[in-house]
């Protein structure tokens, strides 16, 4: 197995797929989509464009579909939801599908959407993310941050660290045999450093502080746990994940 990180959409290859993606943007796309599909909903359908959504969630049921996403942090006007996971909740979510559109993830999912299997993945589920690419050994994994607007998010790349060290630790590679590219190296290492005290991490980088500008406080410690949803999303078709 080989494992590549990308730190964005944009630096993912586009003349060939991996076996299996794994998309990642813990603040807060692939949080609030393992939290929806935890606490009941029935899929989450991914749109990087608005209207695409608003034409494709027409014909759904209208009791069956909650319309959700934010443009930078802020909820789509006309949404049932914006895009934090503590709205999530079985009460709200449950036997629904989200339709869910998002600055950064949403676009990051598109990128990888023809992969033969792609999963989504944050801090919260990541031992669900390393349980599965374990079990299912992918000759090569691309880990693909979403950053923002095409710039790194460190927050994903952390994310990618833990996957990338728990996946070292429990198998008997090396990390000679193991890494693809050097992102990987880096991103385990960012990783160990932090690992503690990813909150404070989460508070400074420029995607929590606009978050907590948007009083985000909650959302971010949230997004800051580590393994507390055993949970995996995964796509069914493109764009559609459920949990596997
Ligand atoms: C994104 O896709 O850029 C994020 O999930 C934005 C957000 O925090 O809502």
């Amino acid at each position: 197995m080989k494992l590549f990180i990308y730190h964005t959409p944009e630096r993912v290859p586009t003349d060939h797929l991996p076996d299996c993606a794994v998309v990642i943007d813990v603040l807060r796309a692939t949080t609030t989509i393992a939290t929806a599909l935890d606490a009941g909903a029935e899929a989450v359908q991914a749109f990087s464009n608005i209207e695409e959504l608003m034409r494709q969630s027409e014909s759904w049921p209208v009791d069956k579909r909650l319309r959700a996403g934010e443009r930078g942090g802020v909820t789509v006007e006309g949404f049932d939801l914006g895009n934090s996971p503590l709205a999530c909740t079985p009460k709200v979510v449950k036997d629904k599908r989200l339709f869910l559109t998002t600055t950064n993830g949403t676009r990051a999912l598109q990128r990888v959407a023809k992969s033969p299997k792609v999963i989504t993945a944050a801090q919260i589920n990541r031992q669900a993310a390393v349980n599965y690419i374990l079990s299912t050994q992918p000759e090569t994994v691309w880990m693909v941050g979403s950053g923002w607007q095409g710039d790194y998010s460190v927050e994903d790349t952390a994310c990618a660290g833990a996957i990338a060290q728990s996946i070292l630790q429990q198998s008997d590679t090396s990390l000679i045999d193991l890494f693809g590219n050097d992102e990987v190296i880096g991103a385990i290492a960012l990783y160990e450093q932090w690992k503690d005290n990813l909150l404070n991490v989460f508070r400074q980088c420029s995607h929590g502080q606009r978050l907590l500008r948007l009083d985000g406080e909650a959302d971010l410690k949230y997004c800051s746990q580590t393994d507390t949803l055993d949970i995996l999303p995964i796509q069914k078709e493109p764009g559609v994940l459920v949990k596997y």
